[in-house]
């Protein structure tokens, strides 16, 4: 069977059981959703959002890119942020990345020719190594060097969710939603905690908007 044909046969399975065990599910979940967790992760295919926080449906409203990037003129991602932080109010955004991301690890060396538009994409990567290039390079091996490079972007990410007018607007107005950079170890599926910024955090002032005259 063809892998695309196993997903098909798996959804109907899945959707039957889900029926057996709870009739009303999918009318109730159809009707609406509250999600309180906006997730902002990598598209690498071992960390799926809803399955490693064992999250139902409904309840993470999501975003997935390489190397869970926030980049301020990705209408993608900032559309997706905007719906979450006004129209959802949802009370938490998560950026998680993941050690050994490929992304990030092809962000700290040459270019690929043939991957034009991932070169592009990878490019603000590069400038985050290049702010900490002293820090990261003093750590002895490849992925040591790498994995910090993870931690620092995902620091990074948030800091630059912090820098929308969406989200500081959202604090003034809402004092939500709270700022969260998590990173997940594939080898033992942990996530850990980075750094967490509550609404009304400091922020630098070049990044503020000016009071309204
Ligand atoms: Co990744």
């Amino acid at each position: 069977m063809k892998s695309h044909e196993r997903l098909l046969l798996e959804n109907k399975a899945w959707a039957e059981e889900t029926r057996q065990r709870d009739p009303g599910y999918f009318e109730r979940l159809a009707a609406d959703q509250h999600p309180k967790i906006l997730w902002i992760g990598c598209s690498d295919s071992r960390v799926p959002a809803d399955i490693i926080v064992n999250a139902e449906p409904g309840e993470i409203f999501a975003h997935r890119n390489i190397a869970n990037q926030v980049i301020a003129t990705d209408f993608n991602c900032l559309s997706v942020v905007q719906y979450a932080v006004q129209v959802l109010k949802v009370e938490h955004v998560i950026v998680c990345g993941h050690y050994n991301c490929g992304g990030v690890k092809a962000s700290m060396g040459r270019k690929k020719p043939h991957l034009e538009l991932v070169n592009k994409w990878l490019i603000s990567l590069k400038d985050i190594y290049r702010m900490h290039r002293a820090e990261i390079d003093r750590l002895e091996s490849l992925t040591q060097r790498a994995n910090r490079m993870v931690e620092l972007n995902v620091i990074e990410q948030v800091r630059r969710l912090s820098h929308l007018a969406i989200i500081q607007t959202a604090w003034k107005h809402d004092q939500n939603p709270m700022l969260h950079g998590w990173v997940y170890a594939l080898d033992d599926g942990i996530l850990h905690q980075l750094v967490t910024l509550p609404a009304g955090s400091d922020i630098d002032e070049i990044y503020q908007q000016e009071e309204d005259e």
